[in-house]
């Protein structure tokens, strides 16, 4: 049987190829390469000696990405976390650096293949981007931690309100091993919050990956990579990530200029050709 490939629509393809000015023999850094669609756009728009760096901290997909574009020489791939984003570019001596993009969360891959991530399906709760890379899975979050913990992931990372109960249920039920285990056990809160499975797996991811204290880190080294007039693009889709970044730039006015005082949303055609765009919403900055 032929095998499906995955597929992955990249959300505001134009609108980050124009925010970036990508032209010439220029160098470019895509933190979250994903399945390389907003990378292919860049490469486009690319000279013959232009480069791009592009980071992909899932293992799985790496490999699959690093095969599928193993002819582009315009691409240096690297399976590092964009949290590293400095390090690896001294090591490539990859400067100047004329444009960053983050597109931040999951993509495709991580619903339809990676253990965990999707609540459609019942498989053990992983979710860890890289399991060669990253010992606890968002399982051993639940089972290990105490109540006033749970609670606290719940809150922080989920803004739930039930959090505190919830943990507490959490508690009495364990060892908990698999998606379908616990949307069992949020079945009894669903008249309480709304959309509490969705909150309670967002929650677990960004626990698990540590996806918000990363998001905060690669934020701070972008203004040491970036050369003078070089721009940062970056696509959120929650309002944690938003207000992270938006907190990011209100504080280093004086090394950034915001480009555009609302974020950019995609148009209503791309919302509608595309239900994953309806969140996105694009930040983007200019090295003083
Ligand atoms: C929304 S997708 C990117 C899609 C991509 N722009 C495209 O057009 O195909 C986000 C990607 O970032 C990756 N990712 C998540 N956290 C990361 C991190 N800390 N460092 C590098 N990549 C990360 C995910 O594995 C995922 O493939």
């Amino acid at each position: 049987m032929e095998k499906k490939e995955i597929e992955h629509i990249s959300i505001l393809k134009k609108e980050v190829v124009e925010g970036l000015r990508v032209a010439g023999n220029k160098k470019f850094i895509d933190c979250t390469f994903g399945l390389g669609g907003h990378a292919k756009e860049i490469l486009k728009k690319l000279g013959e000696k232009g480069m791009i760096l592009a980071f992909e901290y899932d293992n799985e997909l790496f490999k699959l990405v690093k095969k599928k574009f193993s002819r582009e020489k315009r691409l240096i791939l690297v399976n590092e976390s964009f949290s590293n984003l400095l390090r690896v570019v001294r090591e490539k001596k990859f400067f100047p650096v004329s444009g960053i993009l983050a597109d931040l969360g999951i993509g495709n891959f991580q619903i339809e293949k990676k253990k965990g991530f999707s609540f459609r399906r019942n498989e053990e709760l992983d979710m860890r981007y890289n399991p060669e890379k990253q010992k606890e899975r968002a399982k051993d979050v639940l089972n290990t931690r105490n109540e006033k913990e749970l609670e606290q992931i719940f809150k922080k990372y989920g803004q739930i309100k039930v959090a505190k109960d919830l943990a507490r249920k959490i508690i009495e039920k364990r060892p908990i091993k698999t998606t379908f285990q616990l949307k069992e056990i949020l079945f009894d809160f669903q008249n309480k919050e709304k959309k509490i499975v969705r909150k309670v797996f967002l929650a677990l991811r960004l626990a698990t990956n540590r996806e918000l204290e990363n998001l905060k880190d690669f934020l701070e080294q972008t203004i040491l990579v970036l050369e003078k007039g070089g721009r940062l693009a970056v696509i959120t889709y929650h309002s944690l990530e938003e207000r992270i970044v938006k907190h990011f730039l209100r504080q280093k006015r004086k090394f950034l200029k915001i480009l555009s005082k609302k974020p950019i949303l995609p148009s209503f055609s791309e919302v509608q050709k595309n239900k994953k765009a309806r969140s996105a919403k694009l930040f983007l900055a200019e090295r003083k």
